[in-house]
């Protein structure tokens, strides 16, 4: 079921003027410049989705308008689901916030799924591991489930056995002894979907990155771990036998909460070896895969959130990601500064365009 955006009106959100936008079902286009309010919207749309930010520690203090004379951000919105349109409306204070939906209130949120895309996530990615491990928890998280709750067991039995480590309590062996089988039962659990769903995503991967790049290279992500493959018993014996280390390190030293996820262009480490370029492609590559999956998973896109990637890609890379965005018949909000690339995005006959001036719709 094709769900979209209809309309949006934000009221006491940063610097939004209470416009009211309504968006195309394909292609909207967002302009201004430097510090205007385009990422502003993009993140109101995302507040209205997942009643947070995208930004970390980021609440309201940060996002109500400083001009604001009520401490209260409104939302209102109308969503239309395959051609059934509803209004989806929120107020939001320093101490709570209630939703209504076809105004009635609920604690359930509407089927509105966003997958934001940031530029400076590119960079973090090919150069912090922390980074990536999180992405890809964060990401397989939103697909299912049962990986949020593995995941969640996972951490809780790792964070115990490190607390047990660094704080010594009398019979902490013993206690350590005790949960070890517990957190070699989360390690494999958890390694077998991280495995599962890293295959279902490279299924996309190279077609994406050939269709949208028109690069014949191919990309591949590679999850280095030494439990791959192992059962419970030899994760267990492995925690067992790496007791000592662990004391002294006051931490459990190795586990798969140190993994990294190498993402392999033609082979190489993508890290190492490519241009800013080149990585941008192959992260955009890697999330329009993952959006794909997301589509297989759910039977519907997410509501595509993309702001300013123009930089490091040429031209042809433009029109590539254009003609892909054009084919691609889902919701997509994607916002420039850079005037060559928005003529490129004003070319397009049939999408919808904002042009944003110090929080006002021109
Ligand atoms: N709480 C707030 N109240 C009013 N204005 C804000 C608030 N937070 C940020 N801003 C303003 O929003 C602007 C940044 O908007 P942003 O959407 O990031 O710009 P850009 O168009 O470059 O993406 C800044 O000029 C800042 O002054
Ligand atoms: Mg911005």
């Amino acid at each position: 079921m094709e769900v979209k955006l209809h309309k949006l009106q934000v009221t006491n959100f940063r610097n939004l003027n209470t416009d009211v936008y309504e968006f195309s079902d394909n292609i909207n286009c967002i302009f201004g410049n430097n510090g205007n309010g385009k990422t502003n919207i993009l993140e109101a749309i995302h507040f209205l989705a997942n009643r947070k930010s995208f930004r970390k520690n980021t609440s309201f203090p940060q996002i109500i308008s400083i001009e604001s004379e009520k401490p209260e951000i409104l939302f209102s919105s109308i969503i239309k689901e395959e051609n059934n349109l509803f209004p989806y409306t929120g107020k939001w204070s320093l101490k709570n916030h209630e939703w209504y939906i076809d105004n009635k209130i609920t604690k359930k949120k509407p089927n509105l799924k966003t997958v934001f895309i940031n530029p400076f996530d590119s960079y973090s990615f090919h150069s912090i591991p922390a980074f990536r491990r999180e992405w890809f928890d964060s990401l397989f998280s939103k697909l299912s489930s049962e990986y949020k709750s593995t995941l969640k067991k996972f951490n809780d039995s790792l964070k115990f056995r490190n607390s047990l480590l660094s704080k010594r309590p009398p019979q902490y062996r013993d206690q350590i002894k005790a949960i070890d089988p517990l957190l070699a039962e989360n390690t494999v659990a958890l390694l077998k979907l991280r495995y599962e769903f890293l295959t279902e995503l490279e299924k996309y991967c190279t077609k994406i990155f050939r269709d949208i790049f028109d690069e014949v290279h191919e990309l591949k992500i590679n999850l280095d771990s030494k439990f791959k493959s192992k059962t419970v018993d030899e994760v267990h014996q492995f925690y067992n036998e790496s007791l000592p280390k662990d004391e002294i390190m006051f931490k459990t030293s190795y586990g798969i909460h140190r993994d990294d996820y190498v993402l392999q262009f033609d082979g190489f480490n993508s890290y190492e070896y490519c241009s800013l370029g080149q990585q941008k492609m192959s992260f955009l590559s890697l999330i329009f895969a993952y959006i794909e999956l997301f589509r297989y998973k759910f039977t519907s896109y997410p509501i595509v959130l993309i702001d300013d990637v123009s930089g490091e890609l040429d031209s042809r890379r433009w029109k590539n990601l254009i003609d892909y965005l054009k084919d691609k018949k889902f919701q997509v909000m994607i916002t420039t500064a850079n005037e060559n690339f928005r003529k490129k995005l004003e070319s397009i006959e049939e999408s919808k365009k904002f042009y944003i001036e110090n929080g006002y719709v021109k």
